[in-house]
């Protein structure tokens, strides 16, 4: 039987995987967090599991010591348990991509200290974890994320000073919690995954490309230096990823409909519009210099989506936002979770500043 500790339970991703557990003989919730929402209808299902809603979520991990944490807390709040099961060794599937941007390189120490696994939840992610499987690095040539280039795709960038907050949450191809969906509007997701992914798979920015796929079949594909090229596909159902990660390495079986080829896929790629979309380049420049500037990257981010999502702030203005913020720091590297939790704050007294002085 394998513990499972599910941070962020009452979200978008916390439910699936509920879901999952509750599916599967072999797992079991042995403790629940969220960040405000009370746990008590969730926790009915769980009677023995440890709950803890908003504070230090280490307490609730501490206590309960379990197998796998499944950290899919949204925003940089998720950090403290990313770095608590790198730290002891724990199983972590992630979903909190955030917190793997922020903390880089702190990350990855931690994790080699601890020695746990690290499993992918984000799909593009998980995708490309099981092509990778049994592959040498060397015969690696890149790595392909896929982006569904959300519910604007196709518009320039003119068209798209008025759009709203309804509007960017309208996505076409996936069922997600708020903040990630006016990132896949922005593609200011795909650039957080493209840091993901250098993080994770160690591959250097020039050999993560991206790629807008409007139908969301193909969630990866991971290009050899012999011409071929594996591909992971599935409707998009983030149950799959989900259960992948929990229950690792045996691949249960999971109640979604199989691929219909029959029925005819469509499988289209373009490229992304950097011009309409500004924030995946400058997520790949955040990538490029290193240091702190992911995490600056993703904290202006995170304070511009709450202020577009209040009607505080227009959509072009996500990125200007999160540019200005970029100019401002120095970058510097942190050299640990002090420093980190610095440069994050920093940061987003400077994007405050900014919104209050531009935007009031
Ligand atoms: N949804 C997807 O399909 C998807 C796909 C790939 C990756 N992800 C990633 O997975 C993460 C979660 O996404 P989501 O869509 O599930 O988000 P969501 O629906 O908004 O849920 C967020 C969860 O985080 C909790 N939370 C927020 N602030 C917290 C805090 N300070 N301390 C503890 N818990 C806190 C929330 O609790 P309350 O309800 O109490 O506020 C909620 O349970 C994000 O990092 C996202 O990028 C999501």
């Amino acid at each position: 039987m394998k513990r499972v500790a599910i941070l962020g339970a009452t979200g978008s991703i916390g439910r699936q995987a509920l879901e999952i557990v509750a599916a599967n003989d072999d797992l079991d919730v042995c403790a629940l967090a969220a960040g405000s929402q009370p746990l008590d209808g969730l926790a009915a299902s769980f009677p023995d599991a440890l709950t803890q809603v908003g504070g230090d979520l280490r307490d609730v991990l501490d206590a309960s010591r379990p197998d796998l944490v499944l950290n899919a807390v949204v925003g940089f709040a998720g950090l403290p348990a990313t770095l608590w099961a790198l730290e002891t060794g724990t199983d972590l599937a992630l979903a909190n991509k955030e917190s793997l941007v922020a903390a880089g390189e702190l990350a990855l120490e931690a994790w080699e200290r601890g020695g746990g696994r690290l499993l992918p939840v984000d799909s593009e992610h998980s995708a490309v974890f099981q092509c990778l499987e049994g592959r040498s690095a060397e015969s690696v040539r890149s790595l392909v994320l896929t982006a569904s280039g959300g519910p604007f795709r196709g518009r320039a960038r003119t068209a798209l000073e008025h759009v709203t907050p309804e509007d960017a949450l309208a996505h076409p191809t996936w069922r997600m919690g708020p903040k990630i969906t006016v990132d896949s509007a922005t593609l200011a997701n795909k650039g957080l995954e493209l840091i993901e992914a250098h993080f994770l798979f160690g591959f250097a920015y020039d050999d993560i490309e991206v790629i807008v796929h409007p139908t969301s079949i193909v969630h990866a594909i991971v290009r050899f230096r012999d011409g071929a090229a594996l591909a992971h596909l599935g409707y998009p159902d983030m149950r799959v990823p989900i259960s992948y990660a929990l229950t690792y390495p045996h691949r249960a079986p999971t109640p979604v409909p199989a691929l219909d080829l029959a029925a005819g896929l469509t499988l289209e790629f373009e490229p992304p519009d950097l011009d309409a979309f500004p924030l995946l380049s400058l997520a790949r420049e955040a990538g490029e210099r290193g240091g702190t500037y992911p995490c600056v990257f993703n904290a202006a981010n995170e304070v511009a989506v709450a202020a577009f999502l209040d009607g505080r702030l227009p959509f072009l203005g996500i990125a200007d936002v999160v540019e200005s913020a970029l100019v401002d720091v120095d970058g510097r590297r942190a050299r640990d979770l002090a420093e980190l939790e610095e440069a994050d704050a920093d940061a987003r007294r400077a994007t405050e500043n900014q919104l209050a002085a531009v935007w009031p």
